[in-house]
């Protein structure tokens, strides 16, 4: 019987929740709330499954965490340890995996993944502390812990731990603000990464309008004469001769041909 008053309390406690975080559910009443808001369906699933899952019983909490991700689209696995005060908005394309563990007060958007990165086993899912935001489609990949009070941005992929109280935005997620300031010092600037491919290109495009300049001109007279296969030979090995002088300026080719 002492089931009821702690089931009633988490229910209420779970609507309390949606009220105060999600904007769109001010001045919508309780049993509204409690009847189409899909994060507290799949929390109040996921506190049943976990509490069958603790106790030993096979089969039923998988059977409710998979009823509650057919109805939701909401995937928490009965392993996985969530605090009070936990808010899923919208919910669509969320996944939880077994041994991530969220903290109080925390909020996730739709699409997010708290996933391993492979098939480790042991603790492969990230640990989120309190007061900690994840915005829409972001992708905590691993057993990184994200520090309390810290937002991720939406559809960021974050590999690596968060600080407290930080704000990481980003593929691959990256801190742009720790402690409210802009992290400083020679590996702040995530905006400016080398790009060898792009610089490969460039030096080929560069190369490709010297080449022209120097082997053109011979082609288009060879081609102005036509008929006389002799002088396209000269103009072809007059071209190569001209390539060789230019590789001797320019260096090796970059695309490595
Ligand atoms: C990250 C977020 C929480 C904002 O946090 P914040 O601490 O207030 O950060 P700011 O808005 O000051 O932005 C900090 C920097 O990150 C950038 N940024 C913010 N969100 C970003 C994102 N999702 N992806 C890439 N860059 C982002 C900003 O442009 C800013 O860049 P700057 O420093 O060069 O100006 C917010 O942008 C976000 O993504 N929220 C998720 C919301 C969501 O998922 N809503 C779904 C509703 S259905």
């Amino acid at each position: 019987m002492a089931l009821v008053p702690g089931a009633l309390r988490e229910i209420r406690s779970c609507v309390a929740t949606a009220r105060s975080r999600d904007p769109a559910a001010r001045g919508v009443s309780q049993l509204e709330i409690l009847a189409t808001w899909p994060g507290v369906h799949a929390l109040l699933a996921h506190r049943l499954a976990s509490a069958f899952h603790s106790a030993g019983v096979p089969l039923l909490p998988r059977a409710i965490a998979a009823l509650s991700r057919a109805v939701t689209g909401i995937e928490i696995h009965p392993a996985a340890r969530i605090g009070d005060g936990f808010f899923i908005d919208h919910g669509m394309g969320v996944v939880i995996g077994e041994t991530a563990e969220i903290g109080n007060d925390v909020t996730l958007y739709q699409g997010v993944t708290l996933g391993g990165t492979g098939f480790a086993t042991g603790k492969r899912h990230p640990t989120v502390q309190d007061n900690v935001t994840i915005g829409s489609g972001a992708k905590l990949l691993g057993p990184i812990t994200v520090g309390h009070g810290s937002k991720i941005g939406a559809g960021s992929v974050v590999i690596h731990d968060v600080p407290p109280n930080s704000t990481v935005v980003g593929n691959p997620g990256h801190p742009v603000r720790v402690e409210g300031r802009r992290p400083e010092g020679p590996d702040a600037d995530w905006v400016h990464l080398p790009d060898p491919i792009a610089d490969a290109i460039k030096a080929l495009a560069s190369r490709i309008a010297v080449l022209e300049s120097a082997v053109a001109p011979p082609v288009q007279e060879a081609r102005a004469e036509a008929g006389s296969e002799n002088r396209v030979g000269d103009a072809g090995r007059d071209g190569h001769n001209r390539r060789d002088a230019v590789n001797r300026s320019l260096g090796p080719n970059p695309a490595g041909g």
